[in-house]
């Protein structure tokens, strides 16, 4: 099949390689100069474990092709995937500029039958927008022509993100016409080999799932992170109490983990959109308030922990902390809305230097703060260390979990350790004479046997 597909991001780019990757004709639209140019260079503008040989295999077998020109773009597919950023706005709801630009640049371009599919994160009720920018330019262009608007939003997760499209748990594709629901089951064969992944419902539903599902994780996230500072409080150990709820099938082990907070470029956006497309029908969102404002403080914790540990935020000023991790889950190296960035931030206010190190994040980090003379990018997790103060973790890499303990106190000035991802085990660490931090873990509290 011929597919169209407007945004060559996170996911604009690993959508059209995959599908080309299973034989369909994909063409990437984007009104980045930079990066098609790059693209068509062979140089994958993100790092994303197994997406470079497929862009590239597929780009070099012609069945996966880069351009500027929307015309081109709306020309080549019956299937047009609409995949631009919806970042927030100033109140938090989701900016839809990108998505109205390119139903409009679809409806001005087109010439005959088709099907605009929506992948952004979009506001329910955007599917009949759009419907409505492109049923209006046609009729000032004078032209009738059949085309349909379907959701189809995306679970990939940054990091997993090939894996996650070539194996979906579920494909979610939102549309009442029978014809739209056949382009859709072909178009997606290839990944429901296994069984039947796709589940067909209205559109509105469509819309709103995606923001259900993200919502939810970041619900768990916000209440064990809840959970955390009550366990600190009450001298239990946060982790101990992961290993016992999580065992139970009804909640499960899957994203309980307590931590310095979520970020990345979905669910602070998309939990706080949901919270405005719930204002907008006269619904106070109680629960989705609660989780974002958790969230929000949490990304603090390291902060007010090296504050208590220092005796006072003026005593940071003058130190240097040793950073572990960036971005803002490991397999990645996006930084947007990254606790780190939180943490940094904050050390820089109170006049104290960083040396950090992350294992992708590095160049994006050099884009973001490179001209920073408080802030040292250094090549490896062992030179972040030499000569800091202390270490702190905001990243939970793999390369993190299993350190060289004694190395380590060799080169930091004093052995403390603030683990935004509990890493490592405290009664370990306070046996060899280390001072100690994670997230929820109670001072004088014994280990599960
Ligand atoms: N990143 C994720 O993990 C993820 C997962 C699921 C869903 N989503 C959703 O998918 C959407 C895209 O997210 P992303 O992370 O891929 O964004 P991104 O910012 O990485 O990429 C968006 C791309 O769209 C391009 N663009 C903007 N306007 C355009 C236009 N008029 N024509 C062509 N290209 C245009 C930009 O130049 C950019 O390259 C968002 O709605 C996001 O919420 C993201």
């Amino acid at each position: 099949m011929k597919v169209t597909i407007f945004g060559t991001g996170y996911v604009g780019l690993v959508t059209g390689a995959c599908l080309a990757e299973v034989g369909h004709e994909v063409t990437c639209v984007d009104v980045d100069p930079r990066k098609i140019a790059r693209l068509n260079d062979g140089v994958i503008p993100i790092y994303e474990p197994g997406l470079e040989p497929i862009v590239r295999e597929n780009h070099a077998q012609g069945r996966l092709h880069f351009t500027t020109d929307a015309a081109e773009g709306v020309a080549f597919g019956e299937l047009q995937f609409i995949a631009v950023g919806t970042p927030p706005d100033e109140d938090g709801s989701a900016d839809l500029q990108y998505v109205r630009a390119v139903a409009a640049t679809i409806a001005e371009h087109m010439d005959g039958p088709k099907i605009i599919i929506d992948k952004s994160t979009v506001p329910v009720g955007t599917g009949d927008q759009v419907r409505q920018v492109v049923a209006d330019i046609l009729a000032k262009r004078g032209v009738e022509l059949d085309f349909d608007v379907v959701s189809n939003p995306e679970f990939l997760k940054e990091g997993a993100a090939v894996n996650d499209f070539m194996k979906p748990d579920r494909i979610i594709v939102g549309t009442s016409d029978p014809h739209s629901e056949a382009v859709m089951r072909e178009l997606y064969a290839p990944f429901n080999r296994n069984h039947d992944r796709m589940v067909v419902m209205d559109l509105r539903s469509a819309e709103l799932t995606k923001y259900a599902a993200n919502a939810m994780l970041a619900t768990k996230i916000s209440f064990m992170n809840e959970l955390a500072n009550l366990a600190e409080r009450l001298g239990a150990d946060i982790e101990n109490v992961r290993l016992g709820i999580g065992s139970d099938p009804r909640i499960g082990y899957h994203f309980i983990y307590p931590g310095c907070g979520y970020g990345g470029s979905c669910f602070p956006k998309d939990v706080q959109a949901l919270v405005r497309i719930a204002h907008a029908v006269d619904h106070e969102p109680l629960l989705l308030d609660a989780v974002e404002a958790v969230n929000r403080r949490q990304k603090s914790r390291l902060f007010e922990l090296l504050v208590e540990h220092y005796g006072g935020r003026e005593q940071l000023a003058g130190k240097t902390f040793a950073l572990w991790g960036l971005a803002f889950k490991p397999n990645t190296d996006d930084m947007r809305e990254a606790s780190s960035r939180v943490l940094m931030e904050s050390l820089w206010d109170a006049g104290a230097r960083v040396q950090a190190f992350d294992p992708e994040a590095m160049e994006e980090t050099q884009r973001l703060y490179g001209q920073r003379d408080d802030l040292s990018l250094v090549g490896t997790r062992d030179a972040a260390l030499k000569g800091a103060d202390a270490l702190i973790i905001c990243t939970e890499w793999k390369a993190f979990r299993a350190p060289d303990f004694d190395l380590m106190r060799e080169s930091l000035a004093e052995p403390t350790i603030f683990d935004g991802r509990n890493l490592y085990d405290p009664y370990r660490l306070a046996e060899e004479g280390w001072t100690y931090y994670g997230i929820g873990r109670g001072k004088s509290v014994r280990r599960i046997d």
